[in-house]
């Protein structure tokens, strides 16, 4: 399902010779199409045809539009069922193509090669595929998995260090919810680089995997997946709206941080706990301002978000370092509490 690509790709030459499709699409966005396309190109040996499609960088272009143009570039190029998308990019690129794919003629397969951290360690696992909305994000999707997820770390070293960053965050997540050992592996870093996080990104794949397979479809252990995202989805979202889109991974740190003293206001870590995280996580990720007066409007987000039953706030939040639970009703003034703090 994985497999970490060697120079010379052989592996994803000999897998596409194994799904013998009849063409090959690869989307890629401005920025994948300078930097990591030649790599692919100059390693692909196929006899497949296939066609470049790309489409504008940025969240911005997850949307139902950005789709339709996709399935009609598929419709010119004959794409039929045979055929298999390849989404060379960031977390963008594969939950737009992912969707592109398993809608288009009722699904195709598709290929996810992750350009950056986010990509990896996050986006391109799991079988998520969504496209944004009104401001919501992921308002509609899919779960289909991708036929194979390739990663080439190298692609890392393409890339300016505000994506490092972004992915860095949900890395540190998985260590939070499911493994102490890789949080104290992660928080030992003085130094974001492409080359300390390599060493780490197998690991954090595989965390995710791990829960990914034991709960595809969101109904238990995935959702813990969620921890830092419903604070985090309603920051992001804002910031969105006021014209200033966020880094993902900024605005799921800061999510960390206010879930994080949710955990502590809800009793389930102690004090020194929640202070001990925080401490590192405000290391990497600086306090994103938000005037107060925005607070009733995150609140009105976060009562959007998917993972909420019903009019409550649910929650995925700390046990302990390394294990969290999920499904936490949470009482709006532990939420505005944990918001106060965090401008703090
Ligand atoms: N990004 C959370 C998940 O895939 O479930």
């Amino acid at each position: 399902m994985i497999t970490f690509l060697d120079s010379g790709f052989s592996q994803l030459n000999d897998f596409i010779d194994q799904l013998n499709p009849g063409r090959l699409l690869i989307l890629v966005d401005e920025n994948t199409h300078e930097h990591c396309l030649p790599t692919l190109l100059g390693n692909l040996e196929t006899t497949v045809p296939f066609e470049i499609i790309e489409i504008e960088a940025g969240e911005e272009m997850k949307t139902i539009e950005t789709a339709v143009q996709l399935w009609e570039i598929l419709a010119e190029f004959e794409t039929d069922r045979s055929s298999v998308l390849i989404n060379l990019g960031g977390g963008v690129i594969t939950d737009l193509g992912g969707f592109v794919a398993s809608t288009y003629k009722r699904g195709i397969r598709f290929i996810n090669i992750p350009t950056t951290l986010l990509g990896m360690c996050d986006a391109s696992i799991g079988g998520k595929t969504g496209i944004d909305h009104r401001f919501i994000k992921n308002l509609a999707g899919t779960f289909c998995l991708p036929a194979h997820i390739f990663v080439y770390p190298e692609f890392l070293k393409t890339l300016p260090s505000t994506e490092l960053r972004s992915g860095f965050a949900e890395m540190l997540k998985h260590g939070l919810i499911a493994d102490k050992k890789h949080w104290q592996e992660l928080t030992s870093i003085t130094q974001l680089s492409p080359e300390a996080v390599i060493a780490h990104i197998e690991k954090s794949m595989n965390i995710k995997q791990r829960i990914v397979d034991e709960d595809y479809h969101e109904t238990h252990i995935r959702k813990t997946l969620n921890f830092g995202h419903t604070v985090g989805h309603a920051i992001e979202s804002l910031f969105l709206q006021l014209g200033t889109p966020l880094p993902h991974g900024e605005a799921v740190a800061a999510g960390m941080i206010c879930e994080t003293w949710i955990s502590y206001l809800e009793d389930f870590i102690s004090e020194t706990e929640a202070n001990n995280i925080i401490t590192e996580l405000r290391r990497f990720y600086p306090t994103i301002p938000v005037d107060s007066s925005y607070f009733e409007k995150l609140l009105l987000l976060m009562s959007h978000d998917k993972k909420n039953t019903g009019s409550s706030i649910r929650f995925a939040l700390l046990n302990e370092t390394g294990k969290a639970g999920y499904h936490y009703e949470v009482s709006v003034e532990n939420i505005l509490l944990a918001l106060k703090i965090y401008q703090k």
